[in-house]
């Protein structure tokens, strides 16, 4: 029986002369000739398990065959841990060393650079940090699940290859099985041209008129050739949607989960927000706990290009009304004016997807961004055109071919409804809750312009 890491440390003193088998990697081995530690860490918990043998045992001798990185199995009993650092530790019986490994192991120093930990991401779950993230996104995951399926959500899966581009900014991965790429796309696999999809929206909201709330929880796939630190070629996006219900009831679902999974981070995984707090962001506990506390600031976009047009502070990209918010002035109205999220809502309809309702102005469109500190937009979401006639124009507008879109069209001719609902980028959301600053370090395997190893 092999017994977890976590449940040793985190149990109460019945645990206590419990004879156990613990399975790991080892972090330290110190000999110290009448005794030696290792250290060893399963993925369960940041923390490691000590284990101390004392010389007079007969696998002692298998210490110095013991190096960082190797796998082992350690039996014994759970005692007491004179050391300061740890409530129980491990009194060494037997050693069983299950895979050794080499002296070159990657992984020797104490701290290394996230840069440099990119280069060998196969073993960056076994930094403090990489399996601090994983965890904390694991949670963040199980958490999202838990919050849509307690208000009734249904979860759906739309499909990751596609034949409609939804946010119409061209971004497409195209999918084919031509090895000339000139050749007519009636000839290609699926007789058009096919791409990986964008955002499960659009399939998504056809659910919504007939199941009323579901969501969906995949990746998602931008050739965005862009090296920022918040754009990912291949990334998870959650989407909620729900008919009979606007652009308010989108806002404050889109916000009530944000804190919810604030409040998870700090409940649900203490110890490892907690190291962020102290080796990532320094201030991230109080931060976190303001997002559960203080309600967002909604404002329109109109409102928030008179706070950026009212600002000292220079722009590359100049500010006036229509321009599509940049990451600089989303951070300025998030960092600098209001420092807390911000809802903006709103927004011209010439910057903004075809899909989303027109307002009365006939200027904006009912959509809305969440804007963060240091990131920026998480949340992007709309409330959707329902009118049939409307919808119809506006995809003729923006150039698009109405024969692709026939089946979208028809669910606003066979019981439309009012509906809405947002994509959170979930790496993103990541990166708020942990603090870390590089979309690439909160992702398994990451996908970017010019990086697809691993
Ligand atoms: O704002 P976006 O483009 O919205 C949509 O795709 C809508 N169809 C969603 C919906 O209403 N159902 O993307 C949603 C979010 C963004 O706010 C951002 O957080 C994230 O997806 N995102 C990215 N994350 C990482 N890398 C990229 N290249 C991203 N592009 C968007
Ligand atoms: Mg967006």
């Amino acid at each position: 029986m092999r017994t977890k890491i976590k449940k040793i440390l985190k149990s109460d003193e019945s645990i206590l002369q419990k004879k156990i088998k613990v399975f790991g990697w080892v972090k330290t081995v110190r000999d110290q000739k009448s005794f030696a530690f290792i250290e060893i860490n399963d993925g369960s918990s940041l923390a490691n398990l000590q284990g101390v043998i004392d010389s007079t045992n007969e696998d002692f001798r298998k210490i110095i065959e013991i190096s960082i990185g190797a796998s082992i199995c350690l039996e014994g009993e759970v005692v007491k841990s004179p050391g300061k650092n740890q409530k129980f530790e491990l009194k060494i019986e037997k050693i069983t060393i299950i895979g050794k490994s080499k002296d070159d192991y990657p992984l020797q120093k104490k701290r290394h650079s996230f840069e440099y930990l990119r280069t060998i991401s196969h073993l960056r779950c076994r930094t403090n940090t990489g399996g601090a993230v994983t965890r904390v996104r694991s949670s963040l995951i199980y958490h999202s699940h838990k919050f849509f399926q307690d208000r009734d959500f249904l979860n759906i899966q739309t499909p990751i290859i596609t034949a409609s581009d939804t946010e119409g900014a061209g971004e497409l991965f195209r999918v084919t099985t031509l090895s000339d790429l000139r050749k007519d796309p009636k000839e290609d696999f699926f007789k058009k041209q096919a791409y990986l999809t964008v955002s499960g929206q659009l399939n998504a909201e056809a659910f919504a008129l007939g199941m009323t709330d579901v969501y969906v929880f995949s990746p998602t796939f931008r050739a965005e050739n862009s090296h920022t630190s918040r754009h990912l070629a291949e990334f998870w996006m959650l989407e909620p949607e729900f008919a009979f219900g606007d652009l308010h009831d989108d806002v404050k679902l889109a916000s009530d989960y944000i804190k919810y999974m604030a409040k998870v981070a700090l409940n649900e995984n203490e110890d490892d927000i907690a190291f962020f707090d102290k080796f990532v962001e320094k201030g991230l506990i109080e931060r976190l706990t303001n997002v559960v506390e203080s309600p967002f600031e909604i404002i329109s976009y109109s409102d928030a290009i008179k706070i950026l047009e009212k600002s000292t502070k220079k722009f590359e990209f100049p500010v006036k009304w229509g321009l599509d918010l940049q990451s600089e002035h989303e951070r300025y109205l998030t960092e600098e004016h209001f420092k807390k999220p911000v809802v903006v809502i709103d927004y011209p309809k010439e910057i903004k997807a075809f899909y989303m309702k027109d307002n009365k102005d006939g200027k904006t469109v009912a959509a809305m961004d969440i804007l963060v500190p240091k990131i920026g937009e998480i949340v992007g979401g709309s409330q959707r055109e329902d009118d049939y006639a409307l919808l119809k124009s506006k995809i003729k507008n923006k150039g698009l071919d109405l024969n692709t879109y026939k089946w979208y069209l028809d669910l606003r001719e066979y019981g439309s409804a009012p509906h809405a609902g947002f994509g959170v980028g979930f790496e993103r959301l990541v990166q708020f809750i942990t603090g870390m600053e590089n979309i690439r370090d909160v992702i398994p395997f990451y996908r970017a312009a010019g990086s697809c190893d691993f």
